[in-house]
């Protein structure tokens, strides 16, 4: 148990007085002093029973994906009570975090150190596309199912999105006549044998939906998107492989954002009632964190995107509904500014980019008078260190990330490592 009294983040004061620490995450300890003679202090701990967005920063091997890998282990570590209550939804871009459901033994020392012990997550399924399915099995990893998308659930925009091209064009307005055609549940053959003609337009909108197909992304029998955001559970989607095709990472997150919007805006609608009604709540739909590495490819600050629209739309109106958004990126000048400007919590690894440093310019709350940017400048280099800013309790801290439970995923390749497990 942890002795000293520990420092919330992004915990109100009258949620603090009533519930203590209760479905907070254990982050890591405030460090004290500089250099040879820095010393760790009190436990700093991360709510997790709201929604925040949460913005994780730092160059290339710095600890980005580590951190995130913290706050999922706290999820996993939350009681019952609480963490039935929320579903995390994890963008696994890089499809590393199913390592997760192994305990990380390569650090125990280390890990006693903090009074900690290797702990595998238990409340994580790993979700993989179709096309690499063989090859987790072939290898026994462990993966709980294969990553598939109902078609229908896709909207006219999306689908415009996916197939690369727009309503104005001949290929765009075939595809919406095939569309309206169409009775859910469809699969992407009959949307192929629905296309008449032999037009360029249709042939051209043909071979895209069989270059669709080829993806085994989309089946008319996929779960619907609601049943990737289960109470109590981290689920792991790896859109590693789609990495060839950043429409289609989009289109991911894109459809997941807009249909958990939908669902959890009409939970709250039902919870509210209830609350009036003095009925007992039900909590079918949980309050869905999602979790994005690399959010710079989802909500980027330029060109076109068809996820940052909603990612916006998460961050500025969630909280109401209840989604949380935590993102990482090692280039905070490439990510959509409304999103830096919609954070409430910051952790920021070392970062040593002149854009970089200067996108977080934008970040100047009165009670820190030198600005974020310059905490950040000064850090030192130990990874794990990051500089942390809470809007909630309008605290900046310096704070060593505690060491992972279970193993990480994103170590570097190294000629030197003979195993991963
Ligand atoms: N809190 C920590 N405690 C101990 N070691 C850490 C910590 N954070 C990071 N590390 C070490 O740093 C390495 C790199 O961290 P990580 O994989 O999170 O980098 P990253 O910022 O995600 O990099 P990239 O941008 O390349 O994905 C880890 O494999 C781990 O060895
Ligand atoms: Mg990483």
């Amino acid at each position: 148990m942890l002795q000293e009294t520990p420092i919330p983040l992004g915990r109100r004061e009258k949620i603090l007085r009533r519930f203590g620490y209760k479905g907070m995450a254990y982050l890591g300890r405030v460090v004290l002093g500089k250099g040879e003679a820095a010393a760790l202090g009190r436990p700093v701990l991360l709510d997790l029973s709201e929604s925040h967005v949460v913005l994780v920063f730092g160059k290339r091997g710095y600890g980005k994906s580590y951190t995130l890998g913290v706050i999922l282990e706290e999820f996993d570590r939350l009681p019952f009570s609480v963490r039935s209550r929320l579903a995390v939804v994890n963008i696994d871009t890089a499809g590393v975090f199913w390592t997760m459901k192994f305990p990380n033994e390569e650090d125990e020392e280390l890990l006693a150190s903090w009074n900690l012990k290797p702990r595998a997550v238990e409340n994580i399924e790993v979700y993989v596309p179709k096309k690499v399915m063989s090859y987790y099995l072939s290898h026994d990893l462990p993966v709980d199912g294969a990553f598939v998308l109902n078609p229908a659930e896709l909207s006219v925009d999306e689908w415009l999105w996916l197939l690369g091209t727009d309503i104005d064009s001949e290929v765009g307005v075939k595809l919406v006549e095939v569309l309206e055609k169409l009775d859910p549940p469809f699969g992407i053959e009959e949307m192929i044998e629905g296309v008449e003609g032999s037009d360029v337009a249709s042939r051209s909108l043909r071979a895209r939906l069989k270059v669709v197909k080829s993806w085994e992304l989309f089946e008319e029998d996929a779960p619907s998107i609601k049943d990737y955001a289960k109470g109590g559970k981290i689920t792991n989607i790896d859109v590693s492989t789609f990495r060839g095709s950043s429409r289609l990472q989009e289109v991911v997150v894109a459809l997941l954002g807009r249909k958990l919007f939908e669902e959890r805006m009409l939970a709250k609608k039902g919870e509210d009632i209830a609350l009036v009604e003095h009925k007992p709540t039900s909590f079918e739909m949980p309050i869905v964190w999602m979790v994005i590495d690399e959010a710079h490819l989802f909500a980027p600050k330029r060109g076109e995107s068809l996820s940052r629209d909603i990612l916006r739309i998460w961050a500025k109106v969630g909280r109401q509904p209840g989604l949380a958004l935590i993102l990482a990126t090692q280039q905070p000048s490439d990510l959509d500014d409304a999103l830096i400007t919609q954070a409430d919590v910051f952790i920021s690894h070392r970062l040593t980019s002149y854009l970089d440093l200067k996108a977080l310019e934008k970040i100047k709350p009165s009670y820190v008078p030198t600005g974020l940017s310059e905490e950040i400048s000064k850090m030192g280099h130990r990874k794990g260190l990051a500089i942390v800013l809470d809007d909630v309790t309008e605290r900046l801290l310096l704070v060593q990330i505690r060491p992972r439970m279970s193993l990480h995923g994103g170590s570097s390749a190294s000629a030197l490592r003979t195993s991963l497990l």
